[in-house]
């Protein structure tokens, strides 16, 4: 196995999209990031420089961080931020996961512009459970706003309303030919004729899920967050943020130049999203001239309506682990998070400016209706690592803490979240089962829950409320597939289960940013098992301090 050194500089850099020149903070003046390309038992080094003049942190998106949880990035949680003029190393081993993740910003909304791909083939003499593709292309689906996302955010805290929808989708940091100014440097894909290219698929999007297809071409997906699955055929994806998908495309068309598209999935009835349509064009190398006439458009996909939850279901639902799977039969731990947003009353004395909400409330989100706020004097990591009381409670709740009927008309009384840093403990090598379960206070909404340090069994999902008589005949505990991140049902279920074989203090949250923002996140501690292959390893001595 080998050991690979990167330095990345985070720093303002000039970036021209959508007509218009922008001071985009990105790593190492790319945008997106450079691409990170590893075998599977690697050691990655990487050494973050911050010249910006934002605090930021470095998240390594579904990497394990087996004992090394002082690398997993985000910020007061596992560490304090990187001060401006400040630097910190990230050291990390890749055990046992193959496929694609990504690393991106875990400050504010920083991983607007601060995100790359991490690509990890199989272990040294391994090779794939699929042939040998001819090409492999990344591409990085994004949101690009025509403003600063960090004067995004800012403003829809100070005013408590929904922030700002993106200007565009992109995709590797390009919106694509149907967007003004963009044609250019839409990106191109090439391929000859009947070869295969592995494409790795990220949304790395803050706030939108996104459908994903190619014209008139079929995809085989073989994986998902870095483990292989059993492969299946379909003409579109449906990505949330944060997840990933491997897809082998075979050239099989007659030579022409193809739309490679991404759209949003909106689910939330009623909100703004925005509405366009990111391109990449599929390019064949030998196809005859009159097709590669740039005033001749690529041939254009269907791409499902917005609001298509039929075939994001669908698409949801294929994923099967391609083997027998580890998944625990029996459970230790047996929890239920509701998991959506809220409205907070105006605060008494607060003026209106900052109370632009429905009817004249904040928003706000919350998982079993607390609502999670980061420490800032110390890190979670270390609060725990060194017994400093006073940083976090341990009474987050393992069932909601009032029972109603989740996805139905859901009173005022249970729009008001109750703010606090509350962890739940777990002991080491516990087998837990947790019932994600979507709320419609306010709104219903798809949400892709995102755990840090583990990959986790999807073992059911579903719509309506999760009802423990019924739906545990549901319960795939035979090849289920693993994830980091599980798109939750638009009012709906998912149920998850993993082996707790990880210390450290681990954050969940909705990877949709402004749900983040608003508080849809919490936070495991797991303890030290016995020995020291079962223990948390020491914090680097250039751990950022608060
Ligand atoms: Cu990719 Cu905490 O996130």
């Amino acid at each position: 196995a080998k050991t690979h050194y990167h330095d990345f500089v985070i720093q303002a850099t000039p970036v021209k999209r959508l007509c218009k020149t922008h001071s985009t903070i990105t790593v190492n003046g790319m945008y997106p990031g450079p691409t990170l390309e590893v075998n599977n038992g690697d050691t990655l080094v990487i050494n973050v420089v911050n010249r910006a003049r934002y605090n930021a942190t470095i998240h390594w998106h579904g990497v394990r961080q087996m004992r090394t949880g002082w690398a997993d990035g985000p910020e007061f949680v596992t560490q304090c931020p990187i001060r401006p003029g400040g630097s910190y190393t990230y050291r990390f081993t890749i055990q046992g996961q193959e496929g694609t993740l990504w690393w991106h910003a875990h400050s504010s909304w920083l991983r607007a512009t601060v995100y790359g791909a991490l690509i990890i083939r199989p272990k040294e003499g391994d090779s794939y459970p699929f042939p040998k593709p001819r090409r492999e292309t990344p591409l990085l689906l994004g949101e690009w706003w025509d403003a600063n996302p960090i004067d995004v955010v800012r403003q829809a805290t100070r005013t408590g309303a929904a922030p700002n929808v993106s200007d565009a989708y992109t995709i590797n940091g390009q919106p694509g030919d149907l967007y003004n100014c963009s044609s250019k440097d839409t990106i191109i894909v090439p391929v000859d004729s009947g070869e295969t290219n592995l494409l790795r698929i990220i949304n790395s999007g803050l706030n939108q899920q996104l459908f994903f297809t190619v014209a008139n071409h079929k995809l085989t997906v073989v994986g998902a967050d870095a483990s292989y699955v059993k492969p299946f055929t379909t003409t579109v994806l449906m990505l949330g943020p944060g997840q990933t998908t491997d897809v082998l495309i075979t050239a099989d068309q007659l030579p022409a130049r193809y739309y490679i598209a991404a759209r949003a999935y909106a689910s939330a009835q009623g909100a703004p999203f925005d509405n366009t349509t990111t391109t990449a064009i599929l390019d064949y190398k030998s196809a005859p001239c009159p097709a590669k006439d740039v005033s001749v458009k690529p041939v254009m996909p269907n791409l499902p309506a917005f609001n298509d939850t039929a075939t994001a279901t669908a698409f949801s639902k294929s994923f099967r682990s391609p083997r027998k799977a580890l998944v625990p039969t029996e459970i230790d731990e047996n929890l239920f998070f509701t998991v959506g947003l809220g409205l907070n009353n105006c605060p008494i004395g607060s003026s209106p400016a900052n109370c632009q909400g429905p009817n004249g409330t904040r928003f706000t989100a919350s998982m079993n209706n607390v609502s999670f706020v980061l420490p800032s004097s110390f890190s979670l990591l270390q609060a725990h690592q060194q017994g400093i009381p006073g940083v976090f409670t341990t009474d987050f709740p393992g069932v909601p803490p009032v029972k109603f009927d989740y996805t139905g008309n859901v009173s005022q009384s249970l729009q008001q979240p109750v703010p606090g840093t509350k962890v739940y403990k777990l002991k080491y090598g516990a087998r837990v089962q947790l019932v994600i379960q979507g709320t419609s206070i306010f709104t219903a909404e798809n949400h892709p829950i995102h755990l840090h340090g583990y990959d986790f069994y999807i073992i059911a999902e579903g719509f309506g409320n999760f009802d423990p008589n019924k739906d545990t005949a549901k319960f795939n505990l035979v090849d289920p597939p693993l994830r980091n991140t599980a798109s939750v049902p638009v009012g709906g279920w998912s149920v998850i289960r993993f082996v707790a074989d990880n210390p450290g203090v681990w954050l969940m949250h909705c990877h949709l940013d402004v749900h983040i923002t608003w508080g849809l996140a919490m936070a495991f501690i797991v303890e030290n098992g016995v020995g020291e292959l079962e223990t948390l390893e020491l914090p680097p001595a250039d751990l950022p301090l608060c």
